[in-house]
């Protein structure tokens, strides 16, 4: 067999990252020699775009969330992944133009940019006149470490469909007689893109699509001709920033979206080839901890969201929130990577939505939960105590299938959507690739493995099993000279013939994990918590390449500034996540660092090996002591490997643990 993980490692290139350094330069440079210097902002259509959209957008309806997109019912198209949507010239145009009208909408516009995104957290105003129950007034409307975490966000995102698909209509209409219905058709068949995070990027390419990070500036060809306009994807510019709703620092001083903010001062500006950087180093993490809750948490009350419960079994204490949460603070940039930095918008709760990879990254966030469900479909919300405030609940309070998703209403007589009203997701008109192979049920869950296996399925330790075994199998022996260093284990005389290839044992092999579970606000801000085999590099910004280094949990939680009553209540929570070992353990034995993968090897490697560090605000390094509540345990678990495409592994019994912490 072969086990390539060094090519896995090598660092793939975030291919425009000069080209930002550029542009960047430029521009900072035209500041501060002439203040009047004009930077590209809005696209100019030729007449006063303002007061149309201000009409268009203040019809009374815009706060009902339709469920249909805008367009006519029945009308289902799919919600595609942003690369794939660029190959849609059209469409792509007017997703840009529509994102820039939105971000350019005066920001006291409930469905401005600003509008929009501030439901979820900052600035803590009403939407919609849906009030604040008393003593909710200084948090979001967003429900986090909640049983409804996933559906919450679902009515969110088909609001924010809906406007700006308005908003595109609008400008569809803009283009001369002759082009106008090709422009309609493309209105018609958008739906809001998913940034997968998961998936191996195109060849050379980084997991940060370029199209998001790679420059401040865009060209479109739109209905006035080709214009240079401030890429809606790469920021969001505050107009104006409101120093009243944001009064403490960064927050007040930085006037756009910042992701790998080169410092904490007024004159930051965002790092995107670093956070492209982190992000592709942790892509196989990421990947393979997706496989996980795909193939091992068909219960909905532990996939869907991070907060500890006590008692758990020991194979759930990830949970789609927690893995949500890692890529908020993986994309705003936080600590790894750069020495002395904090995150960006993305890394901070109330502050994330602003950004506008946030909608990307739920769209994926949804995507995930709307194949979990067809995998899963008898698991549903079950009445829980709500462990946070959010604007309209409060702490204790019963969270069920029938509890409002304030403030997203379902109809003009006041009714909110509700987790039963948004199971079915395709009433809001859209679904997603994976989904459309639906000839019956048992089809439908197959058609999902499938593409949890060809898409997730690469980097996880079962298929590099499975693909041992397959080789075995074509050359009826096992670990001949030839193949790596876990073939060549298996021959070794330690080891009963034919029992145990480098941890594999008939049709079963060992997973190792490492739980954590930490209080989310022990450092008063988001943070990480890293894991490598052995010492990591001396330079923090040689830590995204290291080839020891093993995966990261990052904790999403506020600074303070922006949290207001959730803030006490935060205070005790406790959250939990995973993070996966074995393909790094497979790693260390391809490296010659650990001899095999016998219970009794891994242990004692794990024991002398595994070394962890945590790094908070500003890219401080904390000793995992000061880190209040943090536990970390190692289990492993027998796992059953997929005999076919169609299914995937099917996690056993734990067999080994103990406790680092
Ligand atoms: C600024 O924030 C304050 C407090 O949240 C609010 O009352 C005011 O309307 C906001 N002004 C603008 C221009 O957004
Ligand atoms: C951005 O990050 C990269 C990688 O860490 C680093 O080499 C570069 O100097 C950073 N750029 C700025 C402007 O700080
Ligand atoms: C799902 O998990 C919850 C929380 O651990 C538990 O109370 C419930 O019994 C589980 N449901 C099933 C069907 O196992
Ligand atoms: C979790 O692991 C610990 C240590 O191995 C063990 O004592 C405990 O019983 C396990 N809990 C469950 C629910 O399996």
């Amino acid at each position: 067999m072969k086990l390539a993980m060094a090519s896995v490692i090598v660092l793939r290139l975030f291919i425009l990252a000069n080209l930002v350094t550029f542009c960047l330069g430029h521009h900072h440079h035209h500041q501060q020699q002439q203040q009047q210097q004009p930077r590209p902002t809005a696209y100019n259509y030729g007449f006063d775009v303002h007061r149309r959209v201000k009409r268009q957008l203040a019809e009374p309806l815009t706060t009902v969330v339709r469920g249909d997109a805008g367009q006519q019912a029945g009308d289902v198209q799919v919600r595609r992944e942003i690369r794939e949507l660029e190959q849609d010239r059209d469409v792509w145009t007017l997703y840009l133009l529509g994102m820039s009208m939105m971000q350019f909408t005066d920001q006291m516009e409930p469905t401005s940019w600003y509008g929009i995104t501030g439901i979820h957290g900052m600035p803590h105003q009403t939407w919609g006149g849906v009030r604040p129950t008393p003593g909710n007034e200084e948090t979001g409307y967003c429900t986090h470490s909640s049983i409804l975490f996933p559906t919450w966000h679902r009515p969110y995102l088909a609001l924010y469909e809906q406007v700006l698909t308005n908003v595109m209509r609008m400008i569809a209409n803009w283009w001369p007689d002759d082009q106008k219905q090709r422009y309609l058709d493309a209105v018609q068949r958008f739906r809001i893109p998913y940034w997968d995070w998961a998936t191996y990027p195109p060849s050379d390419g980084s997991v940060l699509p370029t199209s998001v990070g790679g420059s401040p500036f865009v060209d479109v060809d739109g209905p006035n001709g080709v214009q240079r306009i401030a890429n809606p994807l790469f920021s969001y510019t505050f107009r104006p920033l409101n120093t009243t709703a944001f009064r403490q620092a960064p927050w007040n001083t930085w006037t756009e979206t910042l992701r790998g903010p080169t410092n904490w001062g007024p004159g930051a500006q965002s790092n995107n080839s670093m956070v492209a950087m982190t992000i592709d180093q942790n892509q196989r993490s990421l990947s393979q901890r997706l496989y996980i809750l795909f193939s091992n948490y068909g219960n909905y009350s532990r996939f869907s969201n991070n907060a500890w419960i006590p008692f758990v079994n020991n194979a759930s204490y990830d949970s789609l929130e927690s893995l949500h949460d890692t890529v908020h603070t993986l994309a705003g940039g936080g600590g790894m990577g750069m020495p002395n930095i904090q995150g960006g918008h993305m890394s901070f709760i109330p502050y994330s939505a602003f950004d506008p990879i946030f909608f990307l990254h739920h769209t994926m966030v949804d995507r995930i939960f709307a194949m979990w469900q067809t995998l899963y479909p008898q698991s549903w919300v079950a009445p829980t105590a709500a462990v946070l405030n959010s604007y309209t609940t409060s702490r204790g309070q019963i969270q069920d299938s029938q509890t409002p998703l304030t403030p997203f209403f379902a109809d003009a007589n006041g009714g909110f959507w509700t987790s039963d009203s948004v199971r079915d997701f395709t009433k809001f008109g859209y679904t997603y690739t994976e989904l459309t192979d639906l000839a019956s049920a048992s089809n439908a869950q197959a058609g999902v493995r499938r593409a949890i296996n060809r898409l997730y399925g690469a980097s996880s330790p079962a298929n590099m099993f499975l693909r041992e075994l397959r080789a075995q199998g074509i050359k009826g022996g096992r670990g001949k000279g030839a193949s790596s260093r876990i073939g060549q284990q298996s021959s070794s005389k330690h080891r009963p013939a034919g029992r145990e290839v480098g941890g594999l044992q008939d049709d079963s092999y060992r997973e190792w994990i490492v739980n954590i579970r930490a209080k989310k606000q022990a450092l008063d801000g988001p943070y990480s918590i890293y894991f490598f085999f052995g010492t990591p590099p001396e330079d923090k910004a040689d830590w995204a390449q290291a080839e020891n280094h093993v995966g990261a949990m990052g904790v999403f939680a506020a600074d303070g500034t922006g949290m207001g009553g959730m803030r006490e209540a935060m205070k005790e929570l406790e959250v939990s996540g995973t993070v996966p070992l074995t393909t790094g353990l497979i790693g260390a034995v391809e490296r010659g660092r650990l001899e095999g993968l016998s219970q009794a090897e891994v242990v004692k490697f794990l024991r002398e090996e595994l070394v962890v560090v945590v790094l908070g605000s500003g890219g401080r390094e904390y000793g995992v002591l000061d880190v209040e509540g943090l536990r970390l345990g190692v289990r492993s678990f027998s796992v059953k490997l997929p005999q076919s495409e169609d299914e995937l592994p099917v996690w056993g019994e734990e067999e080994v643990g103990f406790d680092l912490l």
